[in-house]
């Protein structure tokens, strides 16, 4: 087992390199999972699997896709958005433009689910989403939206003739209509700014990796990024404690509503 300091001098090539900040991570899962790798590629030290790293675009592709878990669907966990619809149906009566936000929004499933939410609801063209990812590649992918039959397990019928065309080999291709109000960006929540008056943010399965001190940081970046009754929406797992003192009132689990 190589020790921390290397880990960390290894960080901060990885910082450098791929423009990629693992503080505020949790050490000693990243270190794991970074060591797996190298001793994938039969390195003893971290030099050696950085240099590959250096040379082959497709192991820095492996690099961020161990790292970082992506794993998700639309309308992950369909009871609360339920809920999420109703709050914001509440705001689009109330506003005449919004930003709804997916942090951490991995291949795109999130953020479509909010634009066919919004589509739903009829709302104007100005209420529009930000999904957001520090993972390169599944950007690209989210952008494309296409999707298995397994990502669409939470949608009906109706809704699938509506927003998907089914292609070749069964896969679902999102429409435009879902698309046209979604806009991706590569950003880190650790270290990036925030943009201000969200209507709504999701985060949700994201800061499972994240460090207590990260977390409570990026709370209070969340809740200075929501507009006044702004809607935080995370996830199954997930509670903010002490959210009062950083302007979030709990609503409901999952629900948090800036005061
Ligand atoms: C498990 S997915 C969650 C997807 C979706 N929010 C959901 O709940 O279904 C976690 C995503 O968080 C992203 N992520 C991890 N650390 C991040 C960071 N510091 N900044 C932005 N995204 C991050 C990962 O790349 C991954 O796509």
């Amino acid at each position: 087992m190589l020790d921390d300091a290397s880990f960390m001098k290894f960080a901060n090539e990885i910082r450098k390199k791929l423009n990629f900040d693992m503080s505020g991570y949790k050490l000693a899962r990243m270190k794991r999972r970074v060591d797996f790798l190298m001793r994938k590629y039969g390195f003893d030290d971290y030099n050696g699997y950085l240099n590959l790293l250096d040379k082959d675009p497709s192991r820095q592709k492996e690099f961020f896709d161990r790292i970082t878990i992506n794993v998700t669907e639309f309308f992950r966990n369909p009871k609360k958005w339920e809920k999420f619809k109703l709050y914001i149906s509440e705001e689009i009566k109330k506003s005449s433009k919004g930003t709804i936000w997916s942090a951490g929004c991995a291949s795109g499933e999130e953020p479509y689910s909010i634009s066919i939410m919004l589509e739903e609801l009829k709302a104007p063209a100005s209420f529009k989403v930000l999904a957001a990812d520090l993972d390169p590649n599944i950007l690209e992918s989210a952008k494309m939206g296409v999707y298995e039959e397994k990502a669409l397990v939470n949608i009906e019928g109706p809704i699938r003739k509506k927003y998907f065309e089914k292609g070749e080999g069964g896969k679902y291709q999102v429409l435009p209509n879902v698309k046209r109000r979604v806009n991706f960006k590569r950003m880190n929540l650790l270290s990036d700014s925030f943009e201000r008056n969200m209507m709504a943010i999701l985060c949700r399965n994201v800061v499972i990796y994240f460090e207590m001190d990260a977390k409570e940081k990026l709370y209070k970046k969340f809740s200075d990024s929501l507009k006044e009754g702004g809607i935080l929406f995370v996830g199954g797992t997930e509670r903010i404690f002490g959210s009062r003192k950083i302007g979030l009132e709990p609503i409901e689990p999952f629900f948090y509503r800036k005061a």
